[in-house]
């Protein structure tokens, strides 16, 4: 081989091989190209320390919503799951949505399939549909009003009493809700595979050695579980709780990502996440977490991936979800 040949293949390799910034370079650079697109980062609680760090704005599914539909930017960044993209997008279709990963689904999304849900949601035409955000937009197209954890219970509050409800895609919000509200409903059984994972028998166990320490849930989370919360509510009704709250220990019973957040605000307090059923670290959100702070930098480089929809099927979902902001404003 001729040193001529080498040096022209180190080359390749060199430029082929060239590292993205890392650390403190590539927060600069994902700063830079947030200015150069006129982009905010909007992200959820569950999102990697490091993603949070870069924010914009960082909060529930109903405040992130409430933004995307507020915002001046031309380009709208999404650092959490698809719904939530694609939530951006209904409620905003003249910007740009980009998500770090396309395959950042959505476990509780995917319990409740288009085609499945609609002879369901058929069968009870009498019923008025209320759907979780955590949906497809295809679900949202064939609901009556949209929800959150945050504002469920006032939503159904407002539905005429003699009015049958029928509530999806997640069973365990349902149950707590009817137990709440005291408002029967028909449920689709769908479920979160990360709120399911918690294990009664180690929480209790875990309470034991942390006596004083109040256990809070998110309202995904089985019946067994939240029986045993101080309070229940949505990771910012979570993140309040522990703001507000005189007490010092926390048993935490949602993705962990939240307590990034909550040692921010109260760092003398103690924050345990709730322990799961085997020894996994299945209370992290798998598709939460496919979002890195490098795909994050690479999306706003790439101008992709982006949330592209069809406008009839965006009008169709814009009116259920136009009509929760509206009756939580
Ligand atoms: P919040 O609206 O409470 O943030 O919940 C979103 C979610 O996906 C919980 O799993
Ligand atoms: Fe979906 Fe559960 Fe992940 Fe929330 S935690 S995004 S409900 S899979």
């Amino acid at each position: 081989m001729t040193s001529g040949s080498s040096s022209v293949g180190t080359a390749f390799i060199t430029q082929d091989l060239a590292l993205p910034p890392s650390g403190r370079e590539l927060e600069a650079e994902i700063r830079h190209l947030k200015r150069k697109l006129n982009a905010v980062i909007l992200a959820h609680f569950y999102q990697d320390s490091e993603i949070q760090e870069v924010a914009d704005f960082i909060g529930d599914s109903l405040q992130l919503a409430q933004q995307a539909a507020r915002t001046a930017a031309d380009v709208i960044v999404f650092a959490g799951v698809h719904f939530m993209a694609e939530t951006a997008k209904i409620l905003n279709p003249a910007r740009r949505v980009l998500l770090p990963d396309l395959n950042a689904g959505c476990s509780l999304a995917e319990s409740c399939p288009p085609h499945l849900f609609r002879p369901f949601r058929e069968h009870y035409a009498d019923h008025l549909v209320i759907s979780y955000i955590n949906c497809s937009a295809e679900i949202k197209a064939m609901s009556d009003v949209i929800c959150t954890s945050s504002n469920a219970d006032r939503i159904i509050a407002q539905v005429p009493r003699e009015q049958p409800i029928l509530f999806g895609p997640d069973r365990n919000l349902g149950n707590y809700l009817i137990r709440k509200t005291g408002r029967p409903m028909r449920l689709w059984q769908g479920f979160c595979i990360v709120h399911e994972t918690f294990s009664e028998q180690k929480l209790l166990r875990l309470k034991l050695r942390h006596p004083s320490a109040q256990i809070l849930a998110h309202p995904e989370c089985e019946e067994r579980v939240l029986r045993h919360a101080d309070y229940i509510g949505s990771t910012t009704g979570l993140l309040n709780y522990v703001r507000e709250s005189p007490g010092r220990e926390f048993i935490i019973a949602t993705e962990p990502g939240i307590i990034y957040q909550m040692k921010k605000a109260c760092p003398e307090k103690t924050f345990i996440p709730a322990p799961p059923e085997n020894s996994c670290a299945c209370n992290q959100c798998p598709h939460m977490r496919l979002n890195t702070l490098e795909k994050l930098w690479l999306c706003m480089k790439n101008g992709a991936p982006e949330i592209s929809m069809d406008e009839d099927l965006r009008l169709r979902a814009l009116r259920p979800l136009q009509r929760m902001l509206d009756l939580s404003a």
